[in-house]
This record gives structure tokens, C-alpha cells and sequence, in this order.
């Protein structure tokens, strides 16, 4: 009888919220199609280190509600040396380990892709995307994105009862590395004022002054979401203080973004991500990425992931600056 595939998960990079749904998905799906599983810890530097062991139907109980990874998670530098590369495929053939699910974002996804080419394409890798910044390409939507945009603007509304009482204006950075995917969509659903992207160039007196217009005919408070690649939140805020002499305030939501219960979408979406993994599996498939496009679950190359290029809806900003007046 031929030996059933074997394959490892790998939870890697920044965690988001709905990786464990992931690891659920793949999981339970892989075991009903036969196929052996098992977890690999913390990420590449569990598979450098070989902590590596068995998955079952219930190591999987319990944990589509919970945030974070159980597998857990590291950046690990060391897998782009070449001690580290060696070490880890070694550690895939000791294991007998056919394929490798990554979950994470563009990071792990080169990682993955990395380990496929140094082991002579020998090693077959099925990328999923999982990150709050929403920046892998190849995808409308990473997992977690969906949780995180709601945490902020759950906080940004209550940000916005202390800037109407106080007559403030302020400045809520929210996560997205270099991109700007998480804090469009925030300031979309939190009816921002100002949506300061990396992407796209603001004008910052512009912006002082049409605050300052907006002030002299009644407008009391304002919310600006601003990425975190977006510029320096100090200098944004010392010149609107300095142009508008209104009060202002700076608001790092931080880490909050990244942790808590996935919300029902970004569970659904690590569901049919995990369904179609398994299937590429299934089917021989060697180096891909799941994605979502239009809502139709859909497969890439796992090199898209970074070298696709993935754009920012320019309508939905244009639509944000409509409604914000
Ligand atoms: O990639 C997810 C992310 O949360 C980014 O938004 C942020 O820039 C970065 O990770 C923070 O990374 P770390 O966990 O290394 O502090």
C-alpha cells in the first residue's frame, strides 16, 4: 500500500487572528483525505531546531475562537542562511515530511519558497495567506485582516467620544508595515476624516487647512487614520497643532490589532483556505498560494505572494475623502 503524504504546518511571522482556524481547516481536512499531519513549532526556527510532532482531530479542539497560533511563532533569520536552510531540510527528510503548509504573510511566504528551491523542488510548499496587513498579493484578503480592521475601529469609536467632548482632533496609527490596505479600510468604517496611507502622497497644509475651515464653520473634532508607514505621527501633529492651534492628541492602537478572537469572516476565509491547501495537496500541486478573488477561492505561484504587485483601491479612497466633508 502506498504511503499515505505527509505534511507540516507551519505558523510563521506576525500572528494573526485566525491562524489557528487555519491550522483546524488543514488539519481535519488533510486527515479526512488520508494524508498524516503534524505540527511544526515557532514557526522556520521549529523546523532548524526540529520540534516537530504529530496532529491529530483533537489537537485541534477548541481553538477556532482563540487568537494567535498554538503552533507559535518566530521571525527567524536564521533560515535565509545557509547552516540554517541545511539544517532545516534535513530536518524535513528525517521527518519524511512531503509538504509544508506556511501560513503567514510575504515574509513566510518567501521562506517557504526558499526552502522549495534549496531542496531541489524536492520539498513541495502550499502557502496560505495570514496577516494583518492584508499586503500578500495574489489575494483580496489575507486571514486576519477582517479581525483587526474591527478591533480598530471598535477602539476608534471610542477614540471619537473623547475627541467630540474634548473638541480634539485626533491621530490613530494602526499597523500595515509599509502598506496602507489596513488603515484604508479602518478609516473607512470608522468615518475618518483623514486617511494617511505610504501610497499615497498627502498634503499636510492642505490637509491644516481644510481642518481649520472646517473648525470655523462647526466641525469640532476630527479622526485622521494614518499607517504606520505613513510618516512621523509626532511631526503630523506638532504641524496640525501649529497650523489650527486645535488640540491634538496621538493614538497607537498597536498590538490590540493583532490579537483577540477572529471575527466569523476571517474564520470562514481560513476555512476555504485550508479546504483548497489541502486540495493542491491532494492533487500534486508543488509551490502555491491560495487566495481570494471576487469572492472565488483561487491559486497563484507562491512566488506572487511578493512579487505580484498588489494595489490599493484608489475609488475606495477617493469614496472616503466624499464622505468625510
Ligand atoms: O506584519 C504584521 C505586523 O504586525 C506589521 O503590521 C508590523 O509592522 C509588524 O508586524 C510588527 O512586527 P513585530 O511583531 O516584529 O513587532
Amino acid at each position: 500500500m502506498a504511503k499515505n503524504k505527509k505534511v507540516a504546518i507551519i505558523t510563521s511571522g506576525g500572528d494573526a487572528p485566525g491562524m489557528n482556524a487555519v491550522i483546524r481547516a488543514v488539519v481535519r481536512t488533510a486527515i479526512f483525505h488520508n494524508l498524516d499531519v503534524v505540527g511544526v513549532e515557532r514557526g522556520y526556527a521549529g523546523l532548524i531546531d526540529n520540534q516537530i510532532s504529530p496532529l491529530n482531530l483533537r489537537s485541534v479542539s477548541g481553538i477556532i475562537n482563540r487568537g494567535g497560533t498554538i503552533l507559535r511563532t518566530v521571525r527567524c533569520e536564521d533560515i535565509q542562511t545557509r547552516t540554517g536552510m541545511e539544517q532545516a531540510i534535513k530536518n524535513i527528510k528525517k521527518n519524511k515530511l512531503d509538504y509544508l503548509v506556511v501560513i503567514g504573510g510575504n515574509g513566510t511566504m518567501h521562506g517557504g519558497w526558499e526552502i522549495h528551491q534549496a531542496s531541489g523542488r524536492k520539498v513541495s510548499v502550499i502557502g496560505i495567506p495570514a496577516s494583518i496587513d492584508n499586503d500578500v498579493a495574489g489575494t483580496d484578503e489575507t486571514v486576519g485582516f477582517d479581525t483587526a480592521t474591527n478591533t480598530a475601529v471598535e477602539a476608534i469609536d471610542k477614540i471619537r467620544d473623547t475627541a467630540t467632548s474634548h473638541e480634539r482632533v485626533f491621530v490613530v496609527e494602526v499597523m500595515g508595515r509599509d502598506r496602507g490596505f489596513l488603515a484604508l479600510q479602518v478609516g473607512l468604517a470608522s468615518g475618518a476624516e483623514f486617511i494617511l496611507v505610504p501610497e499615497v502622497k498627502y498634503d499636510l497644509m492642505k490637509m491644516c487647512s481644510s481642518i481649520s475651515s472646517g473648525h470655523k464653520h462647526g466641525k469640532t473634532s476630527y479622526i485622521i487614520v494614518m499607517a504606520e508607514g505613513a510618516g512621523s505621527p509626532q511631526a503630523i501633529c506638532d504641524q496640525i497643532h501649529d497650523c489650527t492651534a486645535l488640540e491634538v492628541r496621538f493614538s497607537n492602537l498597536g498590538y490590540i490589532q493583532r490579537g483577540g478572537a477572529p471575527t466569523a469572516r476571517s474564520r470562514i476565509l481560513a476555512e476555504k483556505f485550508g479546504e483548497k491547501a489541502v486540495e493542491l495537496i491532494v492533487k500534486g500541486d508543488k509551490a502555491r498560494i491560495v487566495g481570494i478573488k471576487d469572492d472565488k477561492i483561487i491559486t497563484s505561484s507562491l512566488d506572487y505572494a511578493w512579487k505580484g504587485v498588489k494595489e490599493l483601491d484608489q475609488r475606495m479612497f477617493k469614496l472616503a475623502e466624499v464622505l468625510a466633508i
